[in-house]
């Protein structure tokens, strides 16, 4: 397998409106990026992804972009991105941006002029219909083809409507959209991070969509469609093979036969995706608000199936939380009484697993999700158009705000809590979302005083990564399947061979197939008397190093 930085690298997502406000407007900027960079450096990632910074009404903060080639003013300037670019590669790290080029900003100067007239030359950037041909519904809710007075006729939004689908048939929008990755590239960032790559090809019969599953829905009708791949070639072509970048395509839709299609080497399209397999465990048919328990052992299914169908050919991005989920610790962990243990022990998956791992904002301290008490204080669009079509319906809104509560993506968006001063430390004004109230307790500051916190675990965990390459390109292989208690893998190659055993629950589990023990140290636990019990206690979690 062919060595690569963007392999070897931890990725630590970025969400620039809850990072840290240095304007005291509540809302969070570049300069506030900029002075946290050496406590970045010093948790030991290599890559940062911002979320997008881009000039937005906002409507899905910054997902719905009005100009490619300008900074939100409420972030800051472009002196300051040049700023803080120079400063992150001073400090030997690296930058993505997030690429959001499936859709724009209503709002954008193409769909402005596109929607003045049916002959405009922006008219074809996007798609327009006389009348909606199919049934397709927006993933944020409601119809997605809006009405628009002015000629008379529909466009198509996937997600709001506020963010109409760009017509990517049109080689004039996929001159543009090459033209303006070349601007940044151009500015020495390291690669992207694209939003919703996969659904960037549309199929033009536009079938009608059953929506007793929406999940399928995704995979087979918006993703995948017939030249997407064709787009992501000539987009390498054009663009990214003459920079040395990276990039991490997000892949709603995309399973793991057709994975290879997109990250296999010899494809030229993308270095790495990142699925959605364990993100919809939890999903019922009617989607993320339809909650059904989820079990270890489908979770672990998931991930063995993507493990082999990368195989040697290709790479994924590893997370287990991002900006549309709810905390790490909240989902898969118990945020209650092992809430230490268990963030430590989920830490140690996404260390150890093949791929690139990518902490989200937040994470690193154990920050958890947040029940606000009522609608009022949610900002998330998804929330808010959920809730509206909830009440239309007639639906039971408690039950709603309860899914919320565990689903919502603003779970991941409160302010990050960086110390117990009033707002957390991220603000000195009114933050534009409340703070999670547990930032009494769980704050960067308390976490850098005490020596077995989860960030200075998580820390640790990133340099036994950097240590042991076998971490990141040897083999993975489950040991025992079946169990709905522990997850248990091995991961070696010729340089080395590791044992890893995580035990998902609140009580004691065997270590089946553990490894003999005068042939193997342990290498890092997650309990601070390092006893070798043989059993694993609850959340523990242990590595082993065959010596
Ligand atoms: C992606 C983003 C999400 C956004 C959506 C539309 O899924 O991660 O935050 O709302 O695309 O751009």
């Amino acid at each position: 397998m062919t060595r690569n930085w963007w392999k070897e690298s931890v990725i630590y997502q970025i969400y620039p409106r809850s990072f840290n406000d240095t304007k005291g407007d509540g809302i969070g900027d570049l300069q506030g990026i900029i002075q946290k960079l050496d406590y970045l450096k010093e948790l030991g990632v290599d890559i940062l992804w911002l979320s997008p910074i881009y000039q937005s009404p906002n409507d899905d903060n910054g997902y719905d972009i009005s100009d490619y080639y300008r900074i939100m003013p409420e972030f800051g300037t472009m002196d300051d991105f040049d700023e803080l670019l120079e400063q992150v590669h001073e400090r030997d790290m690296r930058l993505i941006m997030d690429l959001v080029v499936n859709h724009t900003s209503d709002e954008h100067r193409w769909f402005r002029e596109s929607r003045t007239s049916k002959n405009n030359p922006y008219r074809d950037f996007y798609y327009w219909r006389d009348t909606p041909p199919n049934n397709w519904q927006s993933i944020f809710g409601g119809p997605a083809w809006e009405y628009d007075e002015v000629t008379d006729a529909y466009y198509l939004h996937l997600f709001t409507k506020k963010q109409p689908d760009l017509n990517w048939e049109n080689p004039k929008v996929r001159k543009e959209v090459y033209k303006m990755m070349r601007f940044w590239l151009d500015k020495g960032v390291d690669g992207f991070r694209m939003d919703v790559i996969p659904f960037i090809s549309k199929r033009l019969d536009f079938p009608d969509a059953d929506y007793s599953d929406f999940n399928k829905v995704i995979a087979e009708v918006y993703a995948n469609g017939p030249r997407l791949h064709e787009f992501l070639q000539e987009m390498n072509r054009e663009v990214l093979s003459r920079y040395d970048v990276m990039t991490v395509g997000e892949a709603p839709g995309v399973s793991p036969e057709l994975a290879n299609l997109y990250v296999g080497e010899s494809r030229k399209e993308l270095s790495m995706i990142f699925h959605f397999g364990h993100m919809f465990l939890d999903h019922g048919p009617g989607g993320k608000f339809d909650i059904q328990d989820w079990k270890l052992s489908e979770f672990k299914a998931v991930i063995n199936t993507w493990d082999e169908a990368i195989g040697q050919e290709g790479w994924i991005n590893i997370y287990l939380d991002n900006h549309d989920f709810p905390r790490l610790v909240s989902r898969w962990g118990n945020d209650d009484a092992y809430h230490e243990q268990s963030a430590k022990c989920l830490a140690t998956l996404l260390m150890t697993l093949r791929g690139t791992p990518c902490i989200y904002q937040g994470t690193e301290i154990g920050m958890t999700n947040v029940a606000f008490d009522s609608f009022e204080h949610y900002r998330d669009v998804e929330t808010l158009n959920m809730k509206a079509g909830w009440e239309k319906e007639g639906r039971d809104l408690d039950k709603l705000l309860k899914a919320v509560h565990r689903q919502g993506r603003d779970n991941v968006r409160t302010p990050m809590q960086w110390n117990d001063d009033p707002h957390a430390g991220f603000t000195s004004g009114e933050p534009w979302i409340k703070i999670n109230p547990n930032y009494t307790k769980i704050n960067v500051d308390d976490t850098l005083q005490d020596p077995d916190s989860i960030y200075y675990f998580y820390r640790q965990l990133m340099q036994i990564r950097k240590d042991h390459p076998s971490l990141i390109y040897g083999n993975y292989e489950m040991i025992d399947g079946n169990s709905e208690q522990v997850f248990a893998y091995r991961r070696w190659d010729e340089e080395g061979v590791f044992y890893i055993f995580l035990n998902f629950s609140e009580e004691k589990a065997e270590m089946v197939g553990s490894p003999d023990k005068g042939a193997f140290q342990l290498l890092c636990t997650n309990y601070e008397d390092e006893i070798m019990t043989e059993q694993l206690r609850p959340w523990e979690a242990r590595i082993y190093r065959m010596v």
